[in-house]
């Protein structure tokens, strides 16, 4: 739609559809996916990650990841591909062996080479790193940053770069939607891979708002400029807006709001290329199991009417 590149949602299957053990539900769900008039783009939520591609040490399994790769090639989407470095969802055997520095730099470009190696040339993006950062823009604590230090991340896309050269690299991390310290360290990490000659592509906004405190539409728009101010590109990659549960008239107005507000800020920005839901219809969300309490946080109900939202991100696109 309009300038951007791509408009998508995200999908796991199985995984998050299987736990709401509601197949009655596919066949609709599935028919609003393969439309490429709603979603041309999409992203496995798990099927990618650590835990799934290494349970073991030189164990890989892409079959999880594929479900999503293939619906992807088959329905002519555009595929952006999630995540090669996250401290979460990771493999125990990373997080329980005791490692050297130089250990532990093998098994992440083993790791980056296998995976990123697979999905070679399929995938228009890949999160290279996903949560590096603290809400104050210090470094997260963990088995990466613990033994390695922030060399880890030069690491990491230095590895990407070479197993997949097409596949644009970014970093990813949510509560960058808006300017301060978090949105501070995301800058610091471009500039420091741009600074080592290391190829970064883009600034990945996860995007998992709150309806009643999203950020600003003016907010929004600052922070993506700051990004593409670096010479790299920026996208929403994983947009869904929760609410209290259940809904009422007042919390789907500042849902439509809020859902305007990111969509219109990255439609306004040269260099924000995309939009990802993480995923569409709220029976299949991760929300509730998160933030119990909340939910909704996607256009689709339930009974697969759409939210009041769903018109709002349609006007903003
Ligand atoms: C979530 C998935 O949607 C859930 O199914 C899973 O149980 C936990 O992870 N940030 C990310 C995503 O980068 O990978 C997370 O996805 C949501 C937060």
């Amino acid at each position: 739609k309009a300038g951007l590149l791509y408009f998508g949602s995200a999908t796991d299957s199985p995984g998050q559809r299987e736990r709401a053990g509601l197949e009655a539900a596919y066949p609709q769900y599935d028919a609003i996916f393969a439309d490429n008039d709603q979603f041309g783009q999409t992203t496995p939520t798990n099927g990618q990650k650590w835990l799934f591609t290494e349970p073991e040490r030189g164990v890989f399994n892409f079959t999880e990841g594929e479900i999503t790769s293939d619906l992807a090639a088959k329905q002519g989407k555009l595929l952006r591909c999630h995540a090669l470095v996250w401290h979460s969802q990771l493999a125990p055997w990373v997080e329980t062996t005791e490692w050297t520095p130089e250990e532990l730099r093998e098994v992440i470009v083993e790791h980056i080479t296998q995976v990123a190696g697979h999905w070679k040339g399929q995938c228009y993006a890949w999160d290279v790193v996903n949560e590096a950062l603290n809400e104050d823009g210090t470094w997260r604590e963990s088995v990466f940053y613990t033994v390695l230090g922030e060399e880890y991340i030069n690491l990491a896309f230095k590895t990407a770069a070479e197993i997949d050269p097409e596949a644009k690299l970014y970093y990813n991390d949510y509560n960058l939607e808006w300017p301060g310290p978090k949105a501070d360290g995301a800058i610091r990490i471009v500039k420091m891979l741009q600074e080592a000659g290391i190829k970064i592509d883009g600034v990945g906004l996860q995007a998992h708002h709150v309806a009643s405190r999203a950020p600003t539409l003016d907010q929004q728009i600052a922070v993506l400029e700051s990004y593409t101010a670096l010479g790299v590109e920026a996208a929403y990659t994983e947009l869904d807006i929760r609410l209290d549960v259940p809904s009422n008239e007042t919390s789907l107005q500042w849902q439509k709001g809020a859902y305007i507000n990111a969509t219109g800020a990255c439609a306004q920005v040269e260099g924000c290329v995309g939009i990802t839901l993480w995923d569409f219809y709220d029976p299949f969300s991760w929300i509730p199991y998160v933030f119990p309490g909340e939910g909704e946080a996607h256009l689709w109900f339930a009974d697969f009417t759409v939210h009041p939202a769903y018109y709002g991100v349609l006007a903003a696109l």
